[in-house]
């Protein structure tokens, strides 16, 4: 893909997303417009979105935060965050994962939310008050270019958002980077059988719509293990189109990081020292 191909695609799904977070702001179920969001319509109600969180984690969030989820996967399932820790959301949206995570994490935790799109950042921050959570920090800012230092996070999460990136190499390189050594990955996303070439996957639905740039299973995999992750799994949950699915993605950054070749981190010298 060309860098203005590339530029020119992300702006489409920043656009198609700020429409759908405006909807949600005025009430109305996150729909896209036209149709074409991480859910095609009521055939995809079971799918996509909060049909794919459990009553008690529905019963945790407001309404509005609720309905403006986008996701394909429920990533706090998985994550199994403790107290305390730092969790990051990439591509957060209305800030469902967040304020979940934040009150996983409690408040010796932290709960970031990282998007590119101000009408989502809006919509999360004002439904992370509403939920009464005080240890969620918004971010703008894209997931190819992560705006927190190295080896700050000890869990990094996601919903349906990796499969938009332009350039999925620089995501799971960055998560790498801002994870500690040991640090951990629960993701959902759109991931495709190994059988289907990228021009069947364009074939089943829009890029937009959180088909066509999915990753396949086997290139997920070679991914995360090319960018330092161990103990890899790319678990398909529920077929979303015929050989797409939605996915639970879980790896661990190895923490001998010198040993893959990663970046290591120097402790700071202590105040004083030398
Ligand atoms: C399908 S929605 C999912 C939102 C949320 N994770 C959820 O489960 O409801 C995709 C979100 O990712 C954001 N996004 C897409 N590509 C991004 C990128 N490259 N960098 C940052 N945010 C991105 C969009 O603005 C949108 O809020």
């Amino acid at each position: 893909m060309t860098v203005t191909g590339a530029d020119e695609l992300r702006e489409e799904v920043r656009r198609r997303y700020a429409e759908s977070a405006r909807a949600a702001s005025e009430g109305s179920k996150g729909s896209c417009g036209g149709g074409s969001c991480c859910a095609d319509g009521e055939s995809d109600a079971a799918k996509f979105g909060e049909a794919l969180y459990d009553a008690e984690q529905r019963g945790q969030l407001p309404e509005a935060a609720a309905l403006a989820s986008l996701g394909c996967g429920n990533p706090i399932m998985v994550a199994d965050l403790h107290e305390g820790e730092t969790v990051l959301d990439l591509g957060s949206g209305g800030g469902i994962d967040v304020i979940l995570s934040a009150k996983r994490v409690g408040e010796t935790g932290i709960a970031f939310g990282l998007d590119m799109t101000d009408e989502m950042l809006a919509l999360a921050r004002a439904n992370a008050a509403e939920a009464g959570v005080r240890n969620t920090i918004f971010l703008k800012g894209v997931i190819e270019e992560i705006p927190l230092p190295a080896d700050s996070v000890d869990v990094v999460i996601s919903n349906c958002v990796i499969n938009l990136s332009t350039d999925k190499p620089a995501v799971l390189t960055e998560i790498a980077r801002v994870l500690r050594p040991g640090g951990r990955i629960g993701i959902s996303d759109v991931v495709a059988e190994d059988r289907l070439s990228a021009e069947q996957r364009a074939e089943r639905g829009s890029y937009v719509g959180c088909i066509a740039g999915a990753l396949s299973q086997g290139e997920y995999e070679a991914g995360l293990e090319a960018a330092g992750f161990e103990q890899v799994s790319v678990e398909f949950t529920h077929e979303v189109a015929d050989g797409m699915h939605g996915a639970i993605v879980k790896a661990v950054k190895t923490s001998q990081p010198e040993l893959k070749g990663l970046p290591v981190v120097q402790p700071a010298a202590s105040a004083g020292c030398c």
